[in-house]
């Protein structure tokens, strides 16, 4: 895989925040494609992530100071903080879903000491299979689920390992979390992009003993590179950045996050093998109560009360912003419905989705210094095949609450197999970078 030549780029080159070099690498910075070649962000990353890269090159970009704060309202598996931590800058993230939060955690505060390593992984190779029934611990639907995934032998193992993790002491809790996360993740059967195919797309599974050697050196090799010059500032939030009251009044010198898509990741979905896993949920209805409901309203999984509060939704947006941006392609939205297949309620996404936006980018707003700068990345949606231009409602919605807008560039071309043939603006289906300054 080529290497990206972007990191030895003198500094000069990247002082201009309103364009990212327009050399090849620019062209993957918003994906993830080079994070397994990074330490501790290959120890968990995930599709809907973005690039250390691009982290790397806002920060450099932003010239910070010693007391500067990044922060990323919707954190993800912890690209920002990693990297802040990385470039011993501090950082402060949001991020409402609990198992990225968990994840999250041991990549933010690594052990700087190889022997937890060493420790851990001695324990996970002495473990022996768990010799009850899976039914004293997982749901009816979980073990549905889990057996389709996992093969019984295995699963006997990684079941043991929830038992051994009620013994362990709090410092080794989150790291533990990650290693067994990513052996069930080597050990299952099952393709997943997002949502698990299971049992149509088999891939090929790694046995638990093995996973456990292979993710364990991954760690330890990172560990043992950087014991001696980390020292981690990133501090994670377990909430909704809807509300960020922790974080004082302008605090921040710089936002770089990647909020929901419209239509795109269903957080929940793409996570149900770990939500049944560490027993988060027990069915998919627990799984909208206790995961869906704490994030944007993105996808029509959605709680029905959250979609159906229209009313609410709507009142927190401004009628001129409604009549201007949104309120026609709810009405296509709508029609669209009566005529296709699987009659999907997008046109209930609308008003939550942007309101629930706004109220984030109204509370970057308040910790933001002045002339502080945003970067957020965000892809437009193609709904029934009526094309929503996101980014720039996104954006609008920034100039309305005290932002101005530097550049808006397109990174990357995506799924234009979406969209209407007929519709004008058609070719613009991609993903996009909104780069801002707090006025
Ligand atoms: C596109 S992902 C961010 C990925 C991140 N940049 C990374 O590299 O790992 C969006 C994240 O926002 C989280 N999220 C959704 N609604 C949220 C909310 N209201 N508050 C905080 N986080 C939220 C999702 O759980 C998901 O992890």
């Amino acid at each position: 895989m080529p290497q990206l030549n972007l990191f030895d780029l003198p500094d000069e080159k990247i002082t201009s925040t309103t364009n990212l070099p327009a050399n090849k690498a620019s062209k993957n910075l918003c994906t993830n494609i080079f994070s397994n070649q990074y330490p501790i962000h290959r120890w968990y990353n995930f599709i809907a992530g973005f690039s250390p890269e691009f982290v790397k090159f806002c920060i450099k970009a932003a010239h910070l100071n010693s007391d500067d704060v990044v922060i990323d309202p919707f954190s993800g598996l912890g690209t920002t903080l990693v990297e802040a931590n990385l470039q011993n800058v501090s950082a402060i993230g949001f991020e409402a879903h609990p198992f990225f939060y968990d994840i999250s955690q041991a990549k933010i505060f690594p052990p700087l000491d190889t022997e937890k390593i060493k420790f851990l992984e001695n324990l996970l190779l002495s473990i022996k299979p768990y010799t009850g029934s899976f039914e004293e611990i997982w749901s009816e639907d979980a073990l549905k689920f889990l057996t389709k995934l996992v093969a019984e032998d295995n699963l006997a193992l990684l079941a043991s390992c929830l038992e051994v993790e009620n013994q362990l002491c709090e410092e080794y809790k989150s790291l533990f979390r990650l290693i067994v996360s990513k052996v069930l993740e080597k050990t299952a059967l099952a393709q997943t992009d997002g949502i698990y195919k299971a049992p149509t797309t088999f891939k090929k599974s790694i046995s638990f003993y093995d996973s456990v050697s292979i993710v364990c050196k991954q760690i330890y090799e990172d560990v043992e590179k950087l014991k001696y010059d980390f020292t981690p500032k990133a501090k994670l939030n377990f909430g909704s950045s809807e509300n960020m009251e922790l974080v004082e009044n302008e605090s921040c010198s710089l936002c770089i996050t990647s909020p929901p898509y419209l239509n795109n990741f269903d957080f929940a979905e793409m996570t149900r093998m770990e939500l049944y896993f560490w027993r988060y949920a027990g069915s998919w209805r627990e799984i909208t109560e206790k995961v869906r409901r704490r994030l944007i309203v993105n996808t029509t999984t959605a709680p029905t009360d959250l979609k159906r509060n229209q009313e609410l939704f709507s009142s927190e947006l401004s009628t001129s912003f409604k009549l201007k941006y949104l309120d026609s392609i709810i009405a296509e939205l709508f029609n669209e419905r009566k005529i296709r297949p699987g009659k999907k309620d997008y046109y209930l996404l609308i008003y939550p989705y942007f309101a629930q936006m706004q109220n984030v980018i109204r509370e970057l707003h308040r910790i933001l210094r002045s002339g502080s700068n945003l970067h957020l990345i965000v892809s437009d949606a193609a709904l029934y095949g009526v094309y929503i231009p996101a980014h720039e409602i996104l954006s609008q919605l920034m100039i309305d609450n005290g932002f101005q807008i530097i550049n808006i560039e397109n990174m990357r071309k995506r799924g234009e197999r979406w969209l209407l043939k007929k519709r004008t603006g058609s070719s613009k289906l991609g993903e996009y970078h909104i780069h801002a300054k707090r006025i």
